[in-house]
């Protein structure tokens, strides 16, 4: 994509620097512009070097030519601003540009991605946040900011969003939002099936295609619920719109997700779920001598076929099978017995399918359709399952 990034005034504006990077190993051509202000924090040669491209500073510069802000803002096919300041909000609120990066933001047309950061008292104080309220009813979407510690010393919300985070939001904003209004249910992560306090059954799964898969639908404009085995949301900042209900047992998980899936109309099925736990589970620490010859198990709910029973044909249901054989058989199999609109099925071995490599997959609908997918990454994977997720969902009324 083409993307204008404006870097304003305040001490977040080095980690522009990493945001430019990050797009632009991502592939993106980026112009950047700043302000006079953000020249003291950072200089303009960093970004140069970043981007390959000249940088934009004052209304005399002419980065792209004459009369650059016109040109510019015909040429990018995003814009974002980061760090926001005050000032920059102030001016795009109120209509008076009188800085190259300003001019420019008001001869664009396109989606515009906006990430505040400043001292707590600042961002909300009455006229931010009326220019930011102003700015949000243009469309524009503002990224953060997130509470935490910022440069004083202070707490509160001002902190600049997580670049990585700010990365993935430039990318959607073009992206129109097919999830708007909808309610998604996520599972994700492996359940641990304790035997006392500090041990239990359970299987490598990361958790991070849940995570990929609540966080891509949040972009997509869905509201989220995302229940997730003990280490399922460690992989970065959550979307504002996911809401992350931590469970620990299959038993746990199953209780949560009946209590909230009469809201939801789809639901992803991504956790790893041990399919057993230890008959008994001691309450105490187990020492070396009472540890027993066998352990007896007894099977766990299967959350999806309970799911399935239920809602089949009410609300549209998603599996993934990680299998190490038969791979596209044997999905084919759980999504006709548990009433399955979709199942992806991927192949899992030592080296493939957990954590974040490669990800091979096969999206299997209730229809016989067969979509491969061979992505890089569980993040490309996860955009290219909605995708095909939304067209399926589209074709079949769902409350
Ligand atoms: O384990 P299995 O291959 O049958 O998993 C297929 C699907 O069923 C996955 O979507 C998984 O999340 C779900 N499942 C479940 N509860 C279980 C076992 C599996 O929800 N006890």
């Amino acid at each position: 994509m083409r993307i204008i990034v404006g870097v304003s005034g305040g001490i977040a504006a080095y980690k522009a620097a990493i945001v430019v990077s990050s797009l632009v190993q991502r592939g993106h051509q980026v112009q950047i512009l700043m302000t006079e202000g953000a020249e003291k924090f950072i200089q303009p040669l960093t970004f140069e070097a970043l981007s390959g491209r000249p940088v934009g500073v004052l209304v005399t510069d002419q980065p792209a030519g004459p009369i650059s802000h016109v040109k510019l803002g015909k040429w990018a096919e995003v814009l974002v601003i980061v760090p926001a300041t005050v000032g920059i909000m102030s001016r795009l609120a109120l209509g008076q540009p009188t800085d190259l990066l300003s001019l420019t933001c008001m001869s664009y047309r396109g989606p515009v991605v906006i990430a505040p950061a400043m001292e707590p008292k600042m961002w909300l104080h009455p006229r931010t946040q009326e220019h930011v309220a102003k700015l949000a009813a243009d469309d524009t979407q503002i990224v953060g900011p997130v509470a935490g510690r910022v440069a004083s010393g202070d707490e509160g919300v001002g902190r600049l969003v997580d670049p990585e985070f700010l990365v993935r939001a430039i990318e959607h904003a073009p992206i129109p939002k097919a999830l708007s209004g909808i309610q998604v249910l996520v599972t994700g992560g492996a359940t641990w099936e304790h035997f006392d306090p500090v041990r239990a059954i359970t299987n490598p799964a990361t958790g991070r295609m849940g995570f990929e898969m609540a966080q891509e639908a949040a972009f997509l404009g869905a509201r989220v619920i995302y229940v997730h085995g003990p280490r399922g949301a460690d992989f970065g900042t959550l979307h504002p719109s996911v809401t992350s209900i931590p469970v620990v047992s299959a038993r746990d998980m199953r209780h949560v997700v009946w209590d909230v899936v009469g809201s939801v109309s789809i639901v992803v099925a991504t956790a790893a779920v041990s399919d057993f736990r230890p008959t008994a589970s001691a309450k105490q620490k187990l020492h070396k001598s009472d540890i027993p010859g066998y352990w007896e198990v007894t099977a766990n709910p299967d959350i999806l076929a309970d799911l399935g029973q239920e809602y089949g044909g009410k609300k549209f249901l998603v599996g993934f099978a990680a299998e190490t054989d038969n791979v596209v058989a044997s999905a084919q199999g759980k999504l006709e017995a548990k009433h399955l609109n979709v199942i992806v099925a991927n192949p899992v071995g030592a080296s493939l399918g957990f954590g974040n490599y490669e990800h091979h997959a096969q999206i299997i609908d209730k229809f016989g359709g067969n979509t491969a997918i061979n992505e890089e990454s569980k993040e490309i994977s996860a955009q290219k399952i909605w995708k095909r997720l939304v067209e399926l969902y589209g074709q079949e009324p769902y409350v």
